[in-house]
């Protein structure tokens, strides 16, 4: 069994270490292809040069510390951190199938993690910073995580509205049961960085400077044959049809996988991922 961290993060150290982990863990491939170009730009506007040391925030399976890892080669590193020990495993899987020494991966909550000041160049999070309890105080900790002058750069979801493919499988869900928890603004989770304000005040209060939001629509594209498989599993969509009990699951999983049809073309779900790119300095 695993021993969770201690910390404040518990409400989410059980999600990410019950059944959502090893969802992530089994659709990382999926995942990965799908978030392929949100990964290409955090490691572009994070990078620091070849030989830099980056920690990867809420790094799951580890896709971005493997790819930020090869960019700034054996003379640098890439440490991912996560609240997940089946993530970790498998993303420290990963770099030691691929040779990767550069790419190390700790268990842990990045709130409270007992990181070694000033020792990164910069901190880098594909969807991995909205689900904090205290986002100004782990932000804070990330900072002091990196050197003076050292960046910030991270994805985050903008709100559930912006996000249809993101949400249509909960709002299907909830016309079986309409008591189903519904999206609460600023509360921890998928859309806990929705609001540009709520970016700005948490990163200011966590001292970062030079902070910039960029809204940003990442193409999306999942294959048709995984369309079932994701909208019941991964996100808000996945969690709200969860909450439902066992005898609904069937009939709502046809109707929640029938809504998705508009967004579907050539043999793909094809849709905006809108996301706020954010950059700041330490
Ligand atoms: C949406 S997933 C993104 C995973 C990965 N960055 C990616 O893009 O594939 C969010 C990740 O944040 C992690 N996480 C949530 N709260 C955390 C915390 N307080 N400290 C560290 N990791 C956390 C989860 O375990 C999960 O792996």
């Amino acid at each position: 069994m695993t021993t969770l961290p201690d910390g404040p993060n518990q409400g989410q150290a059980q999600y990410w270490n019950a059944d959502n982990g090893a969802i992530w863990v089994r659709l990382q491939p999926v995942l990965d292809a799908m978030f392929q170009p949100i990964a290409d730009e955090v490691v572009r506007l994070g990078f620091p040069g070849e030989g830099g040391r980056v920690l990867d925030i809420g790094c799951g399976a580890g896709g971005v510390t493997l790819a930020m890892a090869r960019q700034v080669g054996p003379a640098g590193g890439c440490l991912g951190v996560d609240i997940s020990a089946p993530l970790v495993e498998a993303a420290t899987a990963r770099a030691k199938a691929e040779g990767l020494a550069s790419a190390r991966f700790a268990l842990g909550d990045a709130q409270t993690f007992a990181f070694e000041a000033a020792a990164f160049d910069a901190a880098v999070s594909r969807f991995g910073v909205m689900f904090f309890d205290d986002p100004a105080a782990a932000f804070g900790n990330i900072r002091r995580a990196v050197r003076p002058g050292g960046r910030l750069a991270f994805a985050a979801w903008r709100g559930p509205d912006e996000n249809p493919f993101m949400t249509t499988g909960a709002r299907i869900a909830r016309t079986f049961n309409p008591d189903l928890r519904r999206y609460e603004p600023d509360a921890p989770g998928q859309f806990g960085l929705a609001r540009e304000a709520r970016i700005l005040e948490v990163l200011s209060a966590a001292g970062w400077s030079d902070i910039e939001t960029q809204a940003w629509d990442a193409p999306g594209v999942l294959p048709e044959s995984q369309l079932a498989s994701f909208v019941t599993q991964v996100g808000a969509t996945g969690e709200t049809f969860r909450m439902l009990p066992e005898a609904q699951r069937a009939e709502a999983a046809q109707a929640i996988v029938a809504a998705y049809a508009p967004f579907v073309r050539e043999g793909a779900a094809r849709f905006d991922m809108a996301c706020w790119l954010v950059t700041a300095k330490a």
